[in-house]
């Protein structure tokens, strides 16, 4: 049998090691210098104002969801096809999450759908740059814009992407990243809030720290409005530090394994690559796929040793949130055809070509049943 390809693995490698050093010799692990350090990273590298570090994925868009004033029975418009996460985050301020249907050439919001499930209680959209490819937030941002709608993006799978040259998440008023262990980098968990409003970003360190603008001693502390506990730690900052001296490299492999497989499985009946715009600078963090038999596909590159990840099923048809069909065409029909093939920054052309080649042989028997 040949090694095991997986979808995706996590790397800690060298560097890692001396911010955590760092760390524990001052005997710090809460959230300090190191985290704020990591902030200023962030904000830098997507050149946007205000980073703002959390526990995840999740709480960056609770956290911005409530910073932007969304309240109990507010309606937040969300896609169809994303991680449930997206979902449950509205759901977590109380609020109501309004599925709408997807774009089927990029698996994100449909602009249209999004227009036609506007009501007066609509406080915010979310939009989900699935795989790193970017929705069209123009469209977006101009019907939010006419109807006084916030726009939180969740670029939980887009760090570093980006459309028409500005970076993903710093195009509405709330961009969240996670740094779970399937992401671009990775702090175990963990998230970030990019913003350029210096209201939301103080919205944000009083929510996501008790309700303080200022860390005190826990003691004597000011608390003017309510927060919770939703902070990062240096720990992890340390980490994510180290993470991102290997970010380039990792790119640049992204975009690569991308390409290879866009360019061996182009014509090929049966399979279809969404796009990704990689002279724009697109980063597909995770390379995905339409097949006409996912499944088998799936199952055939498994006996094989190799993993792929199939695709969520649709938000409506999820249980907390289950709806009809009806209004989702696209998702309804393409979620059980998607797949997402091997990406791990850690493979190598070799690796492609073999999960390629596996694909072929696997389309090319079909043909002939
Ligand atoms: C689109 C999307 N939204 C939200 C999340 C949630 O992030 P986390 O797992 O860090 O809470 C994820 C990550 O899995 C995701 O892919």
């Amino acid at each position: 049998m040949e090694d095991k390809i997986r979808w995706w693995v996590p790397q800690i490698g060298d560097q890692e090691g001396k911010y955590i050093k760092q760390v524990l010799d001052k005997s710090f692990p809460n959230e300090g210098e190191l985290a704020a350090l990591f902030e200023q990273k962030i904000s830098g590298l997507l050149h946007c104002k205000h980073a703002v570090t959390v526990t995840s994925g999740t709480s960056a868009l609770f956290l911005s969801l409530k910073a932007l004033g969304v309240r109990a029975s507010d309606e937040v418009i969300v896609p169809d096809v994303t991680f449930i996460a997206t979902a449950n985050a509205v759901e977590m301020c109380g609020a109501i999450p309004v599925l709408v249907d997807v774009d089927p050439r990029t698996l994100t919001m449909d602009p249209e759908a999004f227009k036609r499930a506007i009501t007066d209680k609509t406080k915010a959209v979310i939009v989900v740059h699935v795989s790193g490819r970017a929705t069209d937030m123009e469209s977006i941002i101009s019907i939010a814009e006419n109807q006084n709608i916030a726009v939180i993006e969740d670029a939980a799978e887009a760090f570093m992407s980006k459309h028409k040259e500005k970076y993903l998440g710093t195009f509405g008023d709330a961009g969240c990243f996670s740094f779970s262990a399937h992401k671009t980098i990775t702090t175990g968990q963990g998230g970030v809030v990019v913003t350029n409003s210096g209201d939301t970003h103080i919205r944000l360190l009083e929510l996501k720290d008790h309700g303080r603008r200022v860390r005190g001693t826990g003691g004597d502390d000011v608390h003017n409005v309510v927060g919770y506990n939703f902070k990062f730690t240096d720990l992890q900052a340390a980490v994510g530090l180290g993470q991102l001296e290997y970010l380039n490299s990792r790119l640049e492999r992204m975009k690569k394994t991308y390409c290879m497989y866009a360019d061996i499985l182009k014509n090929t009946v049966g399979i279809s690559l969404f796009d990704f715009d990689i002279n724009g600078g697109e980063i597909p963090q995770w390379t995905d796929a339409i097949v006409e038999d996912r499944d088998g596909l799936d199952q055939y590159l498994s006996s094989r040793n190799i993993d792929c990840r199939r695709y969520w099923h649709p938000v409506h048809t999820q249980k907390p949130y289950i709806q009809s069909d009806h209004n989702f065409p696209n998702s309804t029909r393409l979620s059980p055809m998607a797949l997402w093939l091997p990406s791990a920054f850690t493979l190598s052309d070799a690796d492609i070509q073999r999960v390629s080649g596996h694909m072929l042989e696997f389309m090319k028997k079909r043909r002939t049943i």
